[in-house]
């Protein structure tokens, strides 16, 4: 049976070039970057190098760069950091879709006492700047908002919002975790104070990412110990996935790839209305969108049946149904989307290896799956 992977969103498959650039930090290469010797002295040289690349990737300065355990953990630093360098005390304002790694950190800052202000989006997952504006208080400490959604693939108005917190004195975090390597994210034009991103949303290794913290940020650290990361993250260094999230960080510096991503990404949509009509419809933003994501929604059939009947097929569905009632994804329920539509809605994300015949599988399995189900 054909695999069709179609879930690029979830995770990436490691570019072979990053595989490669891993191999000798998981044998010869096995020194302490801490040690002077010359058993350490490649380790330090190869962590160096990695945050020398994704600060490029980036545009900021090599130390602005704390690596970490990959996206979740970037998250929780940038809120937890600095709720704690405040006193433990203040407010927050973020999006109504974001990711569980801000909103389950943000809810256990408010087990701690933190205020929480979380600002609406439109039908599209767009939220408005306004919003944001109005939302900002006396006490708030941070504003968080995420560069691109990962459900809908909706992407914010980040450099907006960054003037009005600049402008309120109040920093600002994005979640960047899906927007690396594929559109632009230099912090510069982002105007943003943190941003958090994930290797294995580009092509890189699973459980490696970055902290972006513009130089006089003040963070407290999560992890206490010894010196390393200049005082912000103690542990010796992972280096084999730091080369890793290096190599993979010079890679997605070139978005020129998802020019054919996005081409292909619009035969896929093309394909289906030709073939559903108005009976297949678009979730997240028509034009400020990952140029990857397509979230449909098959009106009258619940997506995670339609992915069970073609196994081959991985995406992933926007809702689960138990026995009649739809449990909504948080995101589909921000944007108000109507039960029947969250209930036939699939997300396909598009990457780097996907092609015309994998477009084609899937429409016509769909096209099978879909006209049997009408006829039974
Ligand atoms: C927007 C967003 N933020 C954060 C994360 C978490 O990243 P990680 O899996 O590297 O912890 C993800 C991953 O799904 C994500 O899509």
């Amino acid at each position: 049976m054909e695999r069709v992977y179609l879930d690029y969103n979830a995770s990436t498959p490691l570019d072979p070039s990053v595989r490669d650039a891993i191999i000798p930090y998981l044998s010869t290469a096995f020194g302490n970057p801490s040690s002077s010797h010359w058993a350490g002295r490649p380790a330090r040289e190869a962590v160096d190098q990695a945050r020398c690349r994704v600060a490029a990737l980036l545009g900021c300065l090599p130390e602005e760069v704390v690596f970490t355990s990959g996206g979740t953990e970037a998250n929780n630093h940038a809120l937890k950091g600095t709720f704690f360098a405040n006193g433990a005390a203040g407010h927050f304002v973020a999006s109504a879709v974001e990711h569980p790694a801000v909103v389950e950190p943000l809810r256990f800052l408010q087990s701690l006492g933190a205020e929480v202000s979380v600002v609406p989006v439109d039908r599209y997952g767009m939220i408005d700047p306004s919003d944001v504006a109005a939302a900002i208080r006396k006490n708030t400490l941070l504003v968080s908002v995420m560069h691109a959604n990962n459900e809908v693939g909706t992407v914010q108005p980040i450099a907006e919002i960054s003037d009005l917190c600049r402008a309120a004195g109040v920093m600002f975090h994005t979640d960047a975790a899906q927007s690396v390597g594929k559109i632009a994210t230099r912090v510069d034009e982002l105007g943003v104070d943190m941003l958090s991103m994930a290797a294995h949303k580009f092509y890189g290794p699973k459980g490696v990412g970055a902290l972006y913290i513009r130089k006089g940020v003040r963070l407290e650290p999560l992890m206490h110990g010894a010196g390393h990361e200049a005082g912000r993250r103690a542990g010796t260094e992972n280096v084999s996935l730091l080369v890793g999230l290096g190599q993979a960080a010079d890679l997605a510096a070139d978005l020129g790839p998802m020019d054919e991503v996005l081409r292909l990404r619009e035969v896929f949509w093309a394909r289906l209305r030709e073939t559903f009509g108005e009976n297949v419809v678009l979730n997240g933003h028509p034009e400020l969108r990952l140029p990857n994501t397509l979230n449909v929604a098959f009106i009258g059939h619940v997506g995670g049946e339609i992915l069970a009947a073609m196994p081959e097929v991985a995406a992933t569905t926007g809702s689960a149904c138990h026995s009649g009632t739809v449990d909504m994804s948080p995101v589909l329920r921000a944007m108000n989307t109507p039960e029947q539509i969250a209930a036939g809605t699939i997300r396909f994300s598009l990457g780097r290896l996907s092609s015309e015949s994998d477009v084609e599988h899937v429409v016509s399995q769909l096209t099978h799956i879909l006209t049997s189900r009408a006829r039974a």
